[in-house]
């Protein structure tokens, strides 16, 4: 520790980061390096393969893609969406032996939880990982907790989990009676959370959290703390602790925190009539000054429904924004920034580890298999559980201007 950080008291993590997927760390959600022979990205046969691949698997396997997948991976999966109704698909196939997740590792790690013993997930690169799920390690939230139990708080303390976290905090969360949440379905979380106790640990996204509470079920921002978990205490005395309603931890997407405010404002400048539609891991700024806000089933919804002629900033992952804009050549649809913003970890599944992982599979290997222990599954998937059996349709009415 440098002694500038030692006189202020802050202890630095374990940096998670893994250039470029290489080496191992098992406690670090950006996973590990690919083994074998990858084709090269400039093979001209590589979609010729992958197909040749998929055919040879037929019913064998079922491939999940997120949203923000690139557009010649989303085109080989079975179904698309965001991470609730990847939750909600991962167990619907039960005829499949290998789940193939084009997504990031918590994701697959949700999958395998809510697959049968049978089936095996695959994540095409154990270097997709996700940063904000890194925020959070579960050593730094037993000591949030420890620190809520010592306050004599934790029996009023609901912890909430986001879906993108590892499923070490998952099951932390199923262990002391929270549930998880996605984008889509935040608010019926907190409030099952809220029927339950007077506070929630809202972890990691620090911003879901916060809009989700004021937005959507009017929560004072004054009502809202962060734990810092690089600070002695998380950096709040025992009274902060004690009058929030929300201990959201200090975490955020790296991808979402880029929008600000003056995003907004030079957009709304430069395109006449501009409709701003964000994800709720913006900012709150952002998210306040925006005219829609929600998750990316609702950025879809609004953009399908919207009437020709209109004009969108859409605030959320560039490979979503740019294939929305190609599918409603109709409507002007620009990303909110400027400058270009994908998910680097989303964007390590690629052609090629997608044909390496499908060959792998029809040779009778099962690469990069992701597989949670029993312990850990049995109290995450207890907390998944919660989630899935929340009342609704699985879509959050979002807040608007
Ligand atoms: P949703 O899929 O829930 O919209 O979340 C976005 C995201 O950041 C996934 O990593
Ligand atoms: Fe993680 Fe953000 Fe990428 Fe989603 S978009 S995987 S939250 S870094």
């Amino acid at each position: 520790m440098s002694s500038d950080l030692a006189a202020l008291g802050v202890t630095p993590t374990p940096l998670a980061l893994l250039l470029l997927g290489r080496d191992r760390d098992l406690a670090s959600e950006r996973g590990v390096e690919c083994p074998g022979d990858l084709p090269v990205a400039s093979d001209p046969d590589l979609v010729a393969r992958a197909q040749r691949a998929r055919a040879a698997l037929g019913d064998r396997a079922f491939v999940l893609g997120h949203h923000y997948q690139r557009d010649e991976v989303i085109g080989f999966a079975d179904v698309t969406g965001d991470s609730f109704k990847l939750a909600q698909q991962a167990a619907a196939r039960p005829e499949a032996e290998f789940v193939v997740f084009c997504g990031v590792h918590f994701m697959a790690e949700s999958a395998d939880i809510l697959t049968a013993a049978h089936q095996q997930v695959v994540l095409p690169d154990l270097a997709a990982g996700c940063s904000m799920a890194d925020m959070a390690a579960l050593r730094q939230v037993e000591d949030a907790w420890s620190a809520l139990e010592a306050a004599g708080l934790a029996g009023g303390t609901v912890p909430v989990a986001y879906m993108n976290s590892s499923a070490a905090i998952k099951s932390f969360t199923g262990r002391n009676g929270g549930t998880i949440c996605t984008s889509s379905n935040a608010d019926r979380s907190l409030r099952w959370a809220f029927e339950r106790g007077e506070r929630v640990l809202f972890l990691p996204d620090q911003h879901l959290g916060r809009n989700t509470a004021v937005l959507q079920l009017g929560i004072g921002l004054d009502e809202c703390v962060v734990w810092d978990p690089h600070k002695p205490h998380g950096g709040l005395t025992v009274e902060q602790l004690r009058d929030a309603k929300m201990v959201l931890w200090r975490g955020h997407c790296s991808v979402h925190g880029r929008f600000s405010a003056d995003n907004v404002r030079d957009v709304r400048e430069r395109v006449p009539g501009v409709n701003v539609l964000v994800h709720p891991e913006c900012r709150h700024e952002v998210v306040t000054a925006a005219d829609s806000v929600g998750s990316t089933e609702h950025i879809i919804r609004t953009l399908e429904a919207a009437p020709a002629g209109s004009s969108w900033a859409v605030g959320t992952e560039l490979n979503l924004v740019s294939r929305l804009a190609q599918q409603h050549p109709d409507k002007q649809i620009v990303f909110l920034d400027k400058t270009v913003c994908y998910c680097s970890t989303m964007n390590r599944i690629d052609l090629p580890h997608l044909v390496w992982a499908l060959e792998s599979l029809v040779e009778g290997r099962v690469p990069n298999r992701i597989v949670v222990d029993d312990d850990t599954a049995h109290w995450a998937r207890v907390a998944l559980e919660r989630m899935l059996a929340l009342p609704g349709d699985g879509t959050t009415v979002p807040a608007q201007r």
